[in-house]
């Protein structure tokens, strides 16, 4: 039930990441919504919970088990890439190549997730 969970609020998280970035490029008003600006918070943080909750339930330690290791570091990359997009890119063609690099890292997090072998390390 856990993973199932999991999953659902993986691909909502990604959805409303691109949605946000489409109406930050057309400047949409969209943004100033307030759920706009609460509800991914809410969604990405029991993510992350329910992810360290299974790790721990599982006993799959990141630093034993390389493949959760690199998808943690990727998450945080993923996290990093899409505040990037969302808030500090300075003109549309930043925005585009951050928007790419954190659906980059967001693969390489389902890659990870699906295959269970760790790529980089
Ligand atoms: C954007 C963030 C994340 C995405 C997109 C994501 C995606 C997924 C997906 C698709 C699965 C199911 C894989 C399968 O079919 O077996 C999964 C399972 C899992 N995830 Fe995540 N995840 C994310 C973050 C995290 C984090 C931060 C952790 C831990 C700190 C984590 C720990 C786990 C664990 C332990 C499993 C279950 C593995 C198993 O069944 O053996 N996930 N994740």
């Amino acid at each position: 039930m856990f993973k199932h969970l999991h999953m659902t609020l993986a691909v909502i998280s990604v959805l409303l990441f691109t949605i946000r970035f489409i109406w930050t490029l057309i400047d949409s008003q969209q943004l100033s919504k307030k759920w706009v600006k609460i509800t991914p918070h809410i969604i990405d943080t029991l993510l992350l919970v329910l992810g360290i909750v299974m790790a721990v339930k599982l006993a799959i330690n990141p630093l034993e088990q390389l493949w959760l290791g690199e998808k943690i570091l990727a998450v945080i990359a993923y996290i990093f890439t899409g505040y990037y997009t969302l808030k500090l890119a300075r003109n549309r063609m930043l925005q585009v190549i951050g928007f790419l690099g954190s659906i980059g890292w967001i693969m390489l997090v389902f890659r990870i997730a699906m295959t269970k072998e760790n790529i980089i390390f």
